[in-house]
């Protein structure tokens, strides 16, 4: 349990949402793509979002590689329950990253804004997909919320196992 304004919030309902490299260039950063909706106003509506679901998201961005990793690392020890994560370029190579998918039981929703299935070849392909519970894409901002509710319909009592595919 981890108490948050007086409430205690298990670690079911507690989401850590982690953005990847140049995320936190997002507003500016090639609007046709990703849209001109900031890194604040996404973290802004992924945090109402999780209360509007009785859920809490708490949201971080690193353009590093190993502090992802050892953000996944902590999670289950930080008291989140799952983990919602757009690792943006990282997604097509980071083995580092993916074994620290691998390496972790809390489940792990992977997220894009952009279709990446529909653009240049070296994107059409994620590393982390096959660690991580399911892959959302495509749909800007909702890919979050959407990642959010995937996240919790993982780890809510009464949700069948969740089982990683292999
Ligand atoms: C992205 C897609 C990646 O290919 C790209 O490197 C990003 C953003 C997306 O959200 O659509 O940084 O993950």
């Amino acid at each position: 349990m981890y108490t948050l304004g007086g409430m205690a919030r298990p670690a079911a309902r507690r989401v850590l949402v982690l953005h990847g490299p140049n995320l936190n260039l997002l507003g500016t950063r090639e609007p046709t793509i990703y849209g001109r909706t900031t890194l604040a106003q996404l973290d802004l509506l992924i945090q109402r979002h999780a209360t509007s679901r009785g859920a809490e998201a708490v949201c971080r961005q690193s353009n590093h590689e190993g502090q992802l990793i050892d953000w996944v690392q902590a999670a289950t020890r930080e008291g989140f329950g799952a983990i919602v994560m757009n690792p943006g370029a990282l997604t097509h190579y980071s083995l580092a990253l993916r074994d620290a998918v691998s390496a972790v039981s809390v489940p792990v929703v992977e997220v894009h804004l952009s279709n990446i299935h529909g653009r240049e070849e070296f994107r059409r392909h994620s590393v982390i997909a096959a660690a991580a519970r399911g892959q959302i894409a495509g749909f800007g901002p909702a890919s979050y919320l959407l990642g959010v509710d995937a996240a919790l319909q993982s780890v809510l009592p009464g949700r069948p196992p969740s089982r990683r595919p292999r």
